[in-house]
């Protein structure tokens, strides 16, 4: 059945739920409350069901925790928690949005993500927790540019920026 949801900033309160999907889903928690302030969620009522954070480096960001609780996969959910994150990247004027995966590349193709050689990864994002020491060196690096010519108007729409 398809479920219905919203997207919107995450709170401090949001946290623990947070931290408990990430480890349901066998994602790092390690630095995630540091960029709070950029972290999405997907609710449903008042349950945290998805999530999606940037960490911000100069004009590059860094796209992770994207995660979805099983019993909602498949609904679309972590496409609109990606696109979210990609607007409020916009947002921030990045103009490259890195990631790493073990398991989701084919996902992040869909979503405009390409892959890339680490070398082309900027020095300041290959520091990040997740470079360093939380994804091993066979993980999926990949990369979208962020095309500011044609800004969509959804951006100014947040926190209420996509629902089912
Ligand atoms: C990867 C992950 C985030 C995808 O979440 P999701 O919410 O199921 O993703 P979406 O629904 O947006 O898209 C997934 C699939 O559902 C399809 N889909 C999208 N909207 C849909 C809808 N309304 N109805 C049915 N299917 C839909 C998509 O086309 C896509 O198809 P695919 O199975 O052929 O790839 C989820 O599987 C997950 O949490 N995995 C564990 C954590 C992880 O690996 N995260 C990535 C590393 S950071």
């Amino acid at each position: 059945m398809q479920t219905t949801w919203t997207v919107g900033p995450a709170k401090g309160e949001d946290l623990p739920e947070i931290f408990a999907l990430l480890e349901e889903c066998d994602l790092p928690k390690e630095g995630l409350a540091r960029c709070l302030s950029t972290t999405l969620v997907a609710r449903k009522e008042h349950e945290i069901i998805g999530s999606a954070a940037l960490e911000l480096y100069q004009q590059c960001a860094l796209l992770r925790s994207v995660a979805v609780k099983s019993a909602f996969r498949k609904q679309g959910i972590a496409s609109s928690l990606t696109r979210a994150a990609l607007d409020l990247a916009k947002e921030f004027h990045m103009t490259n949005v890195f990631l790493l995966t073990e398991t989701a590349s084919t996902f992040f193709s869909k979503q405009g993500f390409i892959q890339v050689h680490r070398s082309n990864v900027p020095e300041n994002v290959k520091q990040s927790i997740e470079f360093t020491t939380l994804c091993p060196d066979t993980a999926t690096v990949m990369m979208t540019t962020l095309d500011h010519l044609n800004d969509a108007p959804t951006t100014r729409n947040r926190p209420s920026f996509a629902s089912s």
